[in-house]
């Protein structure tokens, strides 16, 4: 019997334009998780994955090459040189909302590939778990930068630029982010191919946006690593300003952010594909409180206050 669990993501900047090769900020979020369970099954019974939260219940001889879980699950029993499907039953947990920004689909995949290598007793590095997360996250978001993956994977800050290694970096102290949901399920797939559409229409005013993100990403790193919040907060509000211009707010988002600063948050912005999803609030201890009641009266549907780079 093997378990193995991941976290939660947030992007704190940078999301869409990573896609397009600028440098995002992302941190993992360890109060909702993904758990996957392996146990053995009778001789003959062949792999079963179950996730109940999800309604899902497959068989992995069976299950069509459009089925993430089975396609991170073979490629992770290829990769580990096992060439039969063992007699397992795996079930898989999740309290991470699906389609909302934090990194569901990610989180499952990378519980589940842990749990494989902890079956078979064999160490999982991080890269090689991202590597093998990432062929899942296809499915989820079209054309991936393969952030989600590798934040979950390192389960700590990183710097991010599709295609490299990620960079973990250290923050001069934990800041304190509220994250708010605002109750409407976003797939990212949709959200990353209506700016794709987009771009293909006008890319010289897309690429200029993403260039902008990309300074506001620098900015953002800087300021983490001198310990400057309101810089940071400043930086978030300045990125939602460029993500609602390219369509991925909604009035769900900007009611959200605009209860945040109004309480004190020194700022706010969506967080991932967006469409819906999460928002994040920067908060001071002394804001927190203010800030997690405005979110819920203003109507989120759950606020979490988590510290980061601590
Ligand atoms: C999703 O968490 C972040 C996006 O930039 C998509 C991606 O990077 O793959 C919207």
């Amino acid at each position: 019997m093997a378990s193995a669990t991941a976290p939660g993501k947030v992007i704190l900047v940078g999301e869409h334009a990573v896609v397009y090769g600028r440098p995002a900020i992302a941190a993992p979020v360890w109060q909702v998780a993904a758990t996957a369970t392996i146990a053995a099954a009778a001789p003959g019974a062949g792999c079963t994955i179950v996730a109940s939260d999800l309604g899902q219940a497959l068989q992995l001889a069976e299950a069509g090459e459009d089925e993430p879980l089975a396609v991170v699950a073979r490629l992770t029993l290829a990769r580990l040189g096992v060439n039969s499907i063992p007699d397992w039953r795996i079930e898989l947990h999740s309290d991470i909302p699906i389609a909302s920004g934090l990194g569901s689909g990610a989180a499952l995949s990378t519980a589940l590939v842990r749990a494989i290598f902890a079956q078979l007793d064999r160490p999982a590095p991080p890269a090689v778990v991202s590597e093998l997360v990432y062929e899942s996250e296809r499915f989820y978001h079209g054309a991936p930068s393969g952030i989600d993956n590798t934040v979950v994977a390192y389960g700590q800050p990183i710097w991010f630029v599709k295609g490299q290694p990620p960079q973990p970096f250290t923050l001069a102290a934990p800041m304190l982010l509220a994250i708010a949901d605002t109750g409407i399920r976003s797939p990212t797939v949709l959200t990353v191919s209506k700016v794709r559409a987009a771009w293909q229409q006008d890319r010289a005013r897309y690429e200029a946006i993403f260039d902008a993100i990309g300074d506001l990403v620098h900015a953002v790193r800087s300021a983490l690593e001198r310990g400057d919040a309101s810089a940071v907060g400043s930086l978030f509000n300045e990125n939602q300003a460029l993500l609602k211009s390219i369509g991925v707010s909604c009035d769900a988002i900007d009611v959200l952010v605009n209860a945040a600063r109004t309480a004190g948050a020194s700022g706010a912005k969506l967080s991932g594909g967006g469409g819906g999803g999460n928002i994040i609030a920067l908060v001071e201890p002394a804001t927190a409180p203010a800030v997690h009641a405005a979110l819920l009266a203003a109507g989120a549907r759950r606020v979490i206050v988590t510290a980061f780079g601590a």
